[in-house]
């Protein structure tokens, strides 16, 4: 569903080298490494760590590496279907494959880690090197090498494929720490008004039958047309706010989950009609952060992407923000597509502003005009070249047409918030 699809266009890294080259390209040849494994052509069934090339869903061959490995149902001891990550793309296209998906002829088994760092010698770990091979996928880089790979390995296969919410089943991205009496589906079933999860149709049919909710509990913020922002307080809602975090993370990849809800709130954006609120993305946000972080994890369900609600979330982050009279940051690390939404989103409110601003205008203006922290207004002004370090001071450099050239590069400007129909007080601590 969704997002799959369309990704490849800004998201894929394009390092384009088939397995060979790779492993060549490393200079590992067995005389060099003393003996790590190496073979081509595919004896089955396959090792984990093997790289081959796997027919993805656009119909073409694309270099994978062998995650996990299962037997098949009613299979003889050799059927054996594998878990593949496809080194090219993000580890949310990751999947279980057919043996007839792969080319055998192409079998590359993955060279040991001790002998990779003598033959590159670098002292990497072979998770650091594929992050290196994609250097396009942020988010890692804030991870220390041990803890990357202890998430990676605790996660590496996803363990519910599909969810039912609403009207939409969605096909989930990665893997969630679900309790472990629902280690034994693939498919979840959502109310899309409690949330509450469960692992047959029938029970999810029962329960909507007597679930009274029919939007977010928690107070209405913002009601502009058919939209509407709640606020949740995790304290109020533990449950709530813990079956979104759940559901959260089998989009989310490289965040922590959150059991301790009570210390966030929840801004849920819906689409209502008249059979109530229908959730279509949200973000979380400390309710005391010391970092000044103003979001903490955002997301709009895959079917609702690119439809500019993200960047209508964070723009209704920054208001929040404003209203309280700080400046904010998202947490990181941000993903490859927070990380698109984000300087999206940056480039179009600050050259917006430098357009319309006739004189100078200092860093710290800019972010008293948008509550956005200094630190990510010069990162952004410095990835598009604007800024120039002169006597000892950071000069905006904005000439008109470059600024119009970023700005159309820089997508579309997002659903606009009307701060106007914002009605909102900060969060204060009661009693
Ligand atoms: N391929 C390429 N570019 C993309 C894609 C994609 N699939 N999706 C978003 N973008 C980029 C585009 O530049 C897009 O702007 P454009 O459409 O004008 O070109 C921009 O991101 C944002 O588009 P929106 O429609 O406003 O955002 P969307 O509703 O799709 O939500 C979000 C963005 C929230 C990041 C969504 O992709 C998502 O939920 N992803 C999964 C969860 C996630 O990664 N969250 C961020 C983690 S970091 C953190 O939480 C602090
Ligand atoms: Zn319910």
């Amino acid at each position: 569903m969704g997002a799959i699809d369309s990704e490849r266009g800004g998201v894929a890294s394009c390092n384009g080298k088939p397995p060979a080259a790779e492993a060549a390209g490393g200079g590992s040849t067995e005389a060099e490494n003393g003996g790590s494994q190496q073979r081509k052509g595919g004896a089955t069934p396959l090792e984990v760590g093997t790289r081959v090339m796997c027919r993805w869903r656009d119909g073409k061959f694309h270099p994978v590496k062998v995650i996990e490995r299962r037997k098949l149902h009613g299979g003889g001891h050799n059927d054996y279907e594998y878990y593949v990550h496809y080194t090219e793309f993000n580890r949310r296209l990751d999947e279980w494959a057919k043996l007839e998906q792969l080319d055998l002829d192409s079998v590359w088994t993955d060279v040991d880690e001790k002998a990779e760092e003598k033959a590159t010698g670098l002292k990497m770990t072979r998770h650091q090197k594929r992050k290196i091979d994609e250097t396009h996928v942020e988010g890692h880089e804030e991870l220390d090498a041990a803890s990357l790979r202890e998430h990676e390995e605790f996660t590496k296969v996803k363990n519910i494929a599909t969810i039912e919410l609403g009207r939409y089943e969605i096909e989930t991205w990665y893997f969630s720490p679900f309790p472990p009496e629902y280690s034994d589906v693939s498919k979840l079933y959502f109310c899309e008004f409690c949330l509450n999860f469960m692992k047959r149709k029938e029970q999810l049919q029962r329960h909507m039958r007597k679930c009274d909710l029919k939007h977010p509990p928690g107070d209405e913020i913002y009601r502009c047309g058919t939209l509407s922002m709640f606020e949740v307080d995790g304290k109020k809602n533990k449950v709530y706010g813990q079956n979104l975090c759940y559901l959260a993370k089998l989009f989310l990849d490289h965040k922590t989950l959150y059991y301790d809800v009570d210390l966030f709130l929840f801004y849920i954006l819906c689409e209502c009609d008249d059979r109530g609120c229908h959730m279509v993305g949200y973000f979380s946000k400390e309710k005391h952060s010391e970092e000044s972080y103003n979001l903490a994890c955002i997301l709009t369900l895959p079917p609702y992407q690119r439809k500019g609600y993200g960047k209508f979330l964070i723009a209704f982050s920054y208001e929040l923000s404003k209203k309280e009279g700080k400046v904010g940051t998202p947490e990181r690390p941000l993903s490859d597509l927070g990380n698109l939404s984000y300087r999206g989103y940056w480039t179009r409110v600050l050259l917006d502003i430098l357009k319309k601003h006739k004189g100078n205008i200092s860093i710290k203006e800019l972010s008293d005009m948008t509550a956005i922290k200094n630190e990510d207004i010069l990162s952004t002004l410095q990835n598009l070249d604007l800024l120039q370090y002169r006597k000892g001071q950071h000069v905006i450099c904005a000439d008109p047409k470059v600024l119009d050239r970023h700005l159309k590069a820089a997508g579309r400007g997002g659903l606009e918030v009307d701060v106007s129909k914002l009605i909102w007080t900060p969060y204060k601590e009661q009693g």
